[in-house]
C-alpha cells in the first residue's frame, strides 16, 4: 500500500479555535505536536462566532464575576451542564481572553482603552469581548499565526476516516489527502479531536460542508461515549431569502446591539414569549424594554435576548401562525433603532453579508430571518478537568465535545469553552504521551482502513452520495427539528435504517484525485451515526427542555433534570442509549442559584 506515516506526542484532529489551542498546549508541554484538518487552514466554524467571547471580565459591569457567569450559563442550559465544567470556564474564559491579546488579537476598546463588551442573549451582563463582528475570525487568525509561529506542523485539506487502537488506547490516526487522495498515517499515543460540529446531517445550517459529524462519530467508532445528543441549537437568525443562502448566520449582535424582532403585522411578538423561568428579569412592554437600553443595570432585559432555544421556538410559532415574512421568517430590525454609521460601525459584515447577498441595506430596511441549525450540544463524554474521553489516549475540546452547554448554550460560550477547554486538552494529551511508548500501527489495522476508504470504488451502479446526503438532510429537517413528536421520530430512525443500507451500496467514479462525491461517500456513515443519535436520544427524552421540544411532551420534567442520556456504538454498529444521573454539584456552587436570584 502507498502510506505516508508519521510520528508524533499528539495528533489534534481539527483547526477550528478548540483544536489550534489544544496544539499550541501541547506543543508548549514538549510534545511533538500535528493537527490535520479538513479545509484549508482558518476556515473553521468558529468564524461564525461573530459577537464576540463571553468572559466575566467586568470592564462595563464591575459587579459582573465568574459566578454570575457561572449561573447564567447553567441556566441557559437548563441545569443539565456538568457543574464543572461550567465553573473552569467561567473561572479561567477572563485569562483565555487576555491571553489571547497578548498574542496579538485587536479587540474593540471601551472609552477607558479597555476591551469592550456586548450584549447577548442570557448573559445578566454585558460581557462578549469582540471585535465587531467578526470575532471568530479574529480568534482564528491570532491562534494560526502563533501555531506557524510555533513552528507546529499543519496537515490541511487532509481527513481522518480512523482512529487507531490496541488494548492500551489510543495508538494513532488514518486518512487520506483529499487533493492526491493518498493515504496517510499518524502514530501517536494521544489523539485531540476538535472537530466540531454536525450542522452538515440539516438542510438549513450555518455549517459549511466540512461539519459531517467525524469526530463524534470516529469516537464512538473507537469506543468512546457520546452525552446530551439530543440537544441540537437552532440559532434565531438565519438568513432565509434569496435560497441560495438561506441558513447563513445572522449574528446576535444584531440583538446584542438593539435589534428587535416583529412578525408580519409589524408586532414585536417576543413580549408574548416571556418563559416564567425568564420572567422576573425580562421586560414585559417596550417602554420597559427601551428603558433598558439607556440604563441597563437597573431594567429588565428585552425579550430579544431570552436565551436562543427561546427566540428559536418563538419565531417558529409566529411563523407557522401565518404571522411570518413573505419567504418565511419574520424581521428583525436594526435600521429604525440605530443610526447608521454605528450599525456600519458594530456589524459591518452583516452590512455587507445583506447588501452583496439580499441586495438589502440594514441601514435602511428590516432584514429576513429564521432559525437555523448552528451547534450541537451533545458530543464525546470528556472528564471535565482534562477532556480525557473514556478511550485512554482520546481527548475532545470544543464543539465535539459534551456536557458543558447542557441543553442550550449561550452565545458567545462556545469561544470561550473552546480556549478552556482546548487548552486543557492539549496540555493533557501531552501529559498522556509521556507515559506511553513501544507500540506499533499494525499492518494489517492500516490495510484494512485501507480497504474501507477503497470500497465506494469497487461498486458499479450503487447509490450516489449526493442523493443519500439530501434525503438525509431532508430527514432531519422534517422530522428531528425544533419541534419534535414521537411517531415523526419513529419514521426519521426507520428513514435513517434504510439510508444506512443505501450508505452501504455508495459508489462513486473517477479516480482518488480530488473527488469530492469520494469524500461525502467516506462523510456520510458519519453523518448517519450522529443523526441515529441525536434522533434516538430525542424520541427517548420524554419532556422539553432547551434544544429539544416535544410537542407530544412540552413541560419540563423534574427526573429529567437528573438524567443524562449516553449513547454508545452497540456490537452490530447501531447506536444504543443509557441512562445516567448527572454529577451532584457542590453546594458552594448550588448556593449561587440562591444568592443571584
Ligand atoms: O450570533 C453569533 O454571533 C454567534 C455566536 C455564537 O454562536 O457563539
Amino acid at each position: 500500500m502507498d502510506l505516508e506515516r508519521h510520528d508524533y506526542d499528539v495528533v489534534v484532529v481539527g483547526a477550528g479555535g478548540a483544536g489550534l489551542r489544544a496544539a499550541i498546549a501541547a506543543h508548549e508541554a514538549g510534545a511533538r505536536t500535528a493537527v490535520v484538518c479538513k479545509s484549508l487552514l482558518g476556515k473553521a466554524h468558529t468564524v461564525m462566532a461573530e459577537g464576540g467571547i463571553a468572559a466575566a471580565m467586568a470592564n462595563l459591569y464591575p459587579e459582573d464575576n465568574w459566578r454570575v457567569h457561572f449561573r447564567d450559563t447553567m441556566r441557559g442550559g437548563k441545569m443539565l451542564n456538568h457543574w464543572r465544567m461550567a465553573q473552569l470556564h467561567a473561572q479561567e474564559a477572563p485569562d483565555r481572553v487576555r491571553e489571547l491579546e497578548d498574542w496579538g488579537a485587536l479587540f474593540d476598546r471601551t472609552p477607558d482603552g479597555l476591551i469592550s463588551q456586548r450584549d447577548f442573549g442570557g448573559h445578566r451582563y454585558a460581557r462578549l469581548a469582540h471585535v465587531g463582528d467578526r470575532t471568530g475570525l479574529e480568534l482564528i487568525r491570532t491562534l494560526q499565526q502563533r501555531t506557524v509561529a510555533l513552528g507546529i506542523d499543519v496537515y490541511m485539506e487532509c481527513t481522518v476516516t480512523r482512529l487507531l487502537t490496541d488494548d492500551d488506547g489510543v495508538t494513532g490516526a488514518f486518512g487520506y489527502w483529499r487533493e492526491s487522495g493518498r493515504f496517510v498515517a499518524w502514530q501517536a499515543p494521544a489523539v485531540v479531536l476538535a472537530t466540531g460540529g454536525i450542522g452538515k446531517s440539516y438542510k438549513v445550517t450555518s455549517n459549511s460542508w466540512e461539519y459531517t459529524g467525524d469526530g463524534h462519530s470516529l469516537a464512538m467508532q473507537a469506543g468512546a461515549t457520546l452525552v446530551n445528543m439530543e440537544f441540537v441549537q437552532f440559532h434565531p437568525t438565519g438568513m432565509v431569502w434569496p435560497p441560495s443562502v438561506r441558513g447563513i448566520l445572522v449574528t446576535e449582535s444584531v440583538r446584542g446591539d438593539g435589534g428587535v424582532l416583529k412578525n408580519s403585522a409589524g408586532n414585536r411578538f417576543m413580549f408574548d414569549y416571556i418563559p416564567d423561568f425568564f420572567r422576573k428579569e425580562t421586560a414585559e412592554t417596550e417602554a420597559e424594554a427601551d428603558r433598558w437600553y439607556e440604563d441597563k443595570k437597573n431594567n429588565r432585559r428585552p425579550p430579544e435576548l431570552l436565551p436562543r432555544d427561546e427566540v428559536a421556538r418563538a419565531i417558529n410559532s409566529e411563523v407557522k401562525a401565518g404571522r411570518g415574512t413573505p419567504h418565511g421568517g419574520v424581521f428583525l430590525d436594526i435600521a429604525s433603532r440605530r443610526s447608521a454609521e454605528y450599525i456600519r460601525k458594530r456589524l459591518p459584515s452583516m452590512y455587507h453579508q445583506f447588501k452583496e447577498l439580499a441586495e438589502v441595506d440594514i441601514t435602511a430596511e428590516a432584514m429576513e430571518v429564521g432559525p437555523t441549525c448552528h451547534y450541537v450540544m451533545g458530543g464525546v463524554e470528556v472528564d471535565p478537568d482534562t477532556e480525557a474521553a473514556r478511550v485512554p489516549g482520546l481527548f475532545a475540546a470544543g464543539e465535539v465535545a459534551g456536557g458543558m452547554h447542557g441543553s442550550n448554550r449561550l452565545g458567545g460560550n462556545s469561544l470561550s469553552d473552546l480556549l478552556v477547554f482546548g487548552r486543557r486538552a492539549g496540555a493533557a494529551a501531552a501529559e498522556h504521551a509521556r507515559g506511553r511508548h513501544g507500540f506499533e500501527l499494525p499492518d494489517e489495522a492500516l490495510a484494512d482502513a485501507a480497504r474501507a476508504a477503497l470500497a465506494p470504488f469497487d461498486r458499479e451502479g450503487g447509490e450516489n452520495p449526493y442523493t443519500v446526503q439530501h434525503d438525509l438532510q431532508q430527514t432531519m429537517h422534517d422530522l428531528v427539528g425544533i419541534i419534535r413528536t414521537a411517531p415523526e421520530m419513529e419514521q426519521a430512525l426507520e428513514r435513517i435504517a434504510a439510508l444506512k443500507e443505501r450508505v452501504a451500496n455508495l459508489s462513486v467514479e473517477g479516480h482518488r484525485q480530488y473527488n469530492p462525491g469520494w469524500h461525502l461517500a467516506l462523510d456520510l456513515p458519519h453523518m448517519l451515526v450522529v443523526s441515529e443519535c441525536i434522533a434516538r436520544a430525542a424520541l427517548e427524552r420524554q419532556e422539553s427542555r432547551g434544544g429539544h421540544t416535544r410537542d407530544d411532551f412540552p413541560a419540563t420534567d423534574s427526573e429529567w433534570a437528573r438524567t443524562n442520556l449516553i449513547c454508545t456504538r452497540a456490537p452490530d454498529g447501531s447506536v444504543a442509549l443509557t441512562r445516567q444521573p448527572l454529577p451532584q454539584m457542590p453546594s458552594d456552587l448550588a448556593q449561587i442559584f440562591e444568592e443571584t436570584s
